[in-house]
């Protein structure tokens, strides 16, 4: 192996920048595609090509960057540099100067805009930096050829073919504005080199600005070999200053997730236009998804499920023939194997349904399980509880959790029947075969096989259970 391949790899990703053009009071790098802001899709790519360590140049919004940043990668592998004002990306490269300018190393530079690039196309990028000449290259750019390369760096070159410069769309002759083969803001450079050349790039330009995109030319001018790395994919390099971008690469990413969705795992699509997956969301063979349908974050959806129009499930798994209805919000749950939900039902963070149980019209759930086989099929809130197998929660029951400053719990056993409109004031328990009679409000524990009834709760009877039946009378209290 030659001494090029052995120098260690790092990372610099740029990501100080205002994104004036976005017109927003967010950090352009913190807009989400796919869900997940634009930095983080650039530091999992980077995270691919195993370096040695990722430097992420903050600025403007630092603190909450560096949060998105630190919810992707593993806080040992980052190093934040701060460029205090944003003079442009060559200033922002010279922000980390003190940490990369004296090592022999590789360095790597990504733009947190350019959320698409595939670590692999990068991978080819790095080897054909370190092949280059068989000595390798002191800079390697990324470019493409575009039928519009509005708003791109144009990649000039001379009579012979060879690269002379960078040239930012507001600096370019007329000449140069015609040019198609454009800078994708992705590089490979020499470190010491690169720190060289910077100190020599001046802000003469139309935006006043350091150019990082000056640095080639630089080095070319002193007999550096300078190359260039042609991709063909126009879609990975896209980079985001706007919002129409941003939407037409959402809007290209879904189309993927969902095609791939189709073709590779089975998965039955009514409207793929009208319907919204996460690129790392999870979905079984024979699931049937109506229109409206958003599925978001991790989500896990099984096999031979079906997923009715306006429903929502976020960050969720469901488990094999799962129904969702119509209007349902799921987020942060979990729903075992052939369980029905909705329509308009509401499972928030930590509702746990267990398997062949349902929850129907207007039921919310949270922090919440419902056992096998339970049933709450109309207006009920299931709050801080916990429902036993083979109980049946009757219409518009409450389980009463919140005392005012405390929340609490309540306990409901197996083979319960709770009557419609039951008050629940937890802390409760509920014990296994219990009766309640419409309009109960119970404010203390109900023993095993009791029938409760009024307000506040007696229990008038004990319910004795036969093998097979659901409990019946027995002796009077
Ligand atoms: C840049 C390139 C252009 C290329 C295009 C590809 C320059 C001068 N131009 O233009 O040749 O075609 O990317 O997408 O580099 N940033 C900082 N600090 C700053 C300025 C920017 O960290 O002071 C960061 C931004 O947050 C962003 C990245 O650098 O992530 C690129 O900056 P941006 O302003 O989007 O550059 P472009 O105009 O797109
Ligand atoms: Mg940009």
């Amino acid at each position: 192996m030659s001494e090029e391949q052995n120098k260690p790899l790092n990372v610099l990703i740029l990501a100080a920048g205002l994104g004036t053009r976005m017109r927003s009071n967010l950090a352009k790098v913190l807009h989400k595609l796919d869900g997940r802001p634009l930095i983080n899709h650039v530091c999992r790519t980077a995270m691919a090509l195993a370096p040695e360590k990722i430097y992420v140049v903050v600025g403007h919004q630092a603190e909450d960057v560096k949060t998105a940043v630190l919810n992707e990668l593993d806080e040992s592998i980052v190093e934040f540099v701060i460029q205090e004002k944003q003079l442009g990306t060559g200033d922002a490269v010279n922000a980390a100067r003190n940490h990369l300018q004296a090592q022999d190393s590789t360095l790597l530079i990504l733009s947190g805009d350019v959320p698409m690039i595939r670590a692999e196309t990068l991978a080819k990028l790095v080897q054909q930096h370190r092949d280059h000449r068989g000595k390798g290259a002191a800079a390697t750019m990324l470019t493409v050829s575009l039928n519009d390369p509005t708003g791109y760096g144009r990649i000039v070159r001379d009579d012979h073919g060879i690269f002379k410069q960078i040239v930012e769309q507001k600096d370019c002759n007329e000449d140069q504005l015609a040019v198609k083969e454009i800078n994708a803001g992705l590089y490979c450079f020499e470190a010491i080199k690169l720190f060289n050349a910077l100190s020599r790039v001046g802000n003469d330009n139309a935006q006043g600005e350091f150019y990082l995109t000056d640095v080639p030319a630089v080095l070319s001018s002193e007999g550096e070999p300078v190359s260039i790395y042609k991709h063909g994919s126009r879609r990975e390099i896209e980079g985001i200053n706007n919002r129409a971008q941003l939407a037409s690469l959402e809007k290209h990413l879904r189309r993927r997730t969902i095609k791939k969705l189709m073709l590779d795992y089975g998965v039955t699509f009514i409207d793929p236009k009208n319907t919204y997956v996460s690129a790392d969301a999870k979905i079984g063979r024979d699931t049937v998804i109506h229109p409206n349908v958003t599925i978001e974050g991790t989500s896990t959806i099984g096999d031979g499920c079906e997923i009715r129009p306006g429903s929502r499930v976020a960050d969720s798994d469901l488990g094999n023939g799962v129904t969702v209805l119509d209007n349902c919000l799921i987020t942060n749950a979990s729903v075992g194997n052939r369980c029905n939900i909705g329509p308009s039902a509401h499972l928030r963070p930590n509702a746990r349904m267990e398997d062949g149980s349902r929850v129907g019209n207007f039921v919310e759930m949270k922090n919440s399980t419902l056992g096998r086989g339970s049933k709450a099929n109309h207006l009920t809130y299931l709050g801080d509880a916990t429902v036993g197998e083979n109980s049946n929660i009757g219409a518009g029951t409450i389980t009463c959790n919140y005392d005012g400053v405390n929340k609490h719990k309540t306990e409901i056993g197996n083979n319960v029947r709770i009557g419609s409109d039951t008050m629940l004031i937890a802390p409760i328990k509920v014990g296994d075969g219990v009766v309640t009679g419409a309009g109960t409000v119970a404010n203390k524990d109900i023993p095993d096989n009791k029938l409760a009834v009024g307000s506040p709760a007696r229990f008038i009877k004990t319910l004795v259970k036969e093998e097979g039946e659901r409990g019946r009378e027995g002796e009077k209290e």
